[in-house]
């Protein structure tokens, strides 16, 4: 089942493609997805919807996981994918460093779908499907100035970042989106970062590690004194699920309870971090519809693969550094505790085989 809700908007602008296929219908579909980690989205929902919405259309799917996010693993397995693909659907771990293989794609006519994640300085690259990370960025940010009330506090409140890895465009967009809402707030001196960690070099959490995140708050708490009845921390923007579980471990071991924990964001609606929303350990996690974002792939891919013309809703695209990227841009809903149900359970994300 769907989502009641109609996250998705289709715009009329339409991209004629130049390439060619040599199998004008049924396709070879090469998929590169960052790592094989079970309990994180790329395994357990992208590649098995991706595969799912490919085959049922037809086409063939190998799809290769870069082990825990290895550069150089990813790069010889895109080599391999475009000697033997007629397509490749990429979530890069780094942002720039396919650029070699991805020529090569060019070369031989290949499209490249950047998947969630976007290719920089390339022009081997036809479309983008996935999300607007400054967007989602201004959304935890947006969220956070609300629960904490910061338009009528007069107290200074604290917070930490937990960005994502800083070789990966969405955690540069992500940022951005952070501060363009939380800047006002440092410069008045009513949100502080006692930290002082603001920088990316400085946050990041370096493969999106969960235990990097965990490392990292258990020191930051030491530094600065955050405990429950010592040093307030009253939010904190993880950049996603897996980083807000990392920072949650730590805040657990230091006596916080269900309830007092800070206000807490993540990202990707990750199951284990569902319940701990259920449970009002983390505040919210944006959701980005997976399903959603397979569907339109696999429907450009299809479309090219029978080289009739791609409508996208953002045909103007999003810049990469080196070209503007015709997108199609999947919404997002900010889930907590108070819509779990309509947007995960009801529209059949979380069922009872999937919730562990
Ligand atoms: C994605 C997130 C994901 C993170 C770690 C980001 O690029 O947008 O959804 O949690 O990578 O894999």
């Amino acid at each position: 089942m769907r989502l009641t809700k109609k996250i998705l908007s289709f715009g009329i602008g339409a991209v004629l493609s130049s390439f060619c296929v040599t199998n004008a219908e049924a396709a070879k579909v090469g998929i590169s997805m960052p790592n094989d980690h079970l309990q994180l989205r790329w395994f357990s929902s992208d590649s098995v919807y991706l595969k799912d919405e490919l085959e049922k259309l037809g086409h063939e799917v190998v799809i290769t996981y870069a082990g825990d996010n290895d550069i150089l693993t990813q790069t010889r397995q895109v080599e391999n994918l475009v000697d033997t693909c007629d397509f490749l659907v990429i979530v890069p771990i780094d942002s720039k460093s396919l650029n070699y293989s991805l020529d090569k794609a060019y070369k031989k006519k290949i499209h490249v779908i950047s998947y969630d994640r976007m290719l920089r300085d390339t022009k081997s690259v036809s479309y983008y499907v996935g999300t607007d990370s400054k967007q989602i960025g201004s959304t935890m940010a947006k969220y956070v100035v609300d629960k904490l009330r910061l338009m009528d506090r007069n107290q200074p409140a604290n917070i930490e970042i937990f960005a994502g890895d800083i070789n990966d465009e969405n955690t540069i967009d992500i940022d951005y989106g952070v501060n363009s809402v939380l800047r006002p707030f440092f410069e008045i001196g009513k949100l502080n970062i006692l930290s002082h960690e603001s920088a990316l070099k400085q946050n990041q959490t370096v493969k999106w590690s969960k235990q990097y995140a965990r490392e990292r708050m258990q020191r930051l708490a030491k530094e600065q004194g955050y405990a429950p009845k010592g040093k307030k921390l009253d939010a904190v923007i993880a950049f996603n699920d897996a980083t807000a579980r990392g920072v949650i471990d730590s805040l657990r071991k230091l006596g916080y309870k269900e309830g007092y924990y800070p206000v807490i964001t993540g990202q990707d609606c990750n199951r284990l971090s569902v319940s701990l929303i259920e449970n009002d350990v983390q505040s919210m996690s944006i959701f980005k519809d997976e399903r959603k974002m397979a569907i339109e792939t696999a429907r450009i891919i299809d479309t090219l693969s029978k080289k009739k013309m791609v409508t996208v809703n953002h045909p103007e695209g999003i810049n990469n550094g080196f070209k503007n990227v015709p997108s199609q841009l999947i919404d997002v809903v900010v889930v907590t505790k108070d819509n779990v149900k309509p947007v995960l359970y009801d529209s059949g994300y979380i069922t009872e085989e999937n919730a562990e």
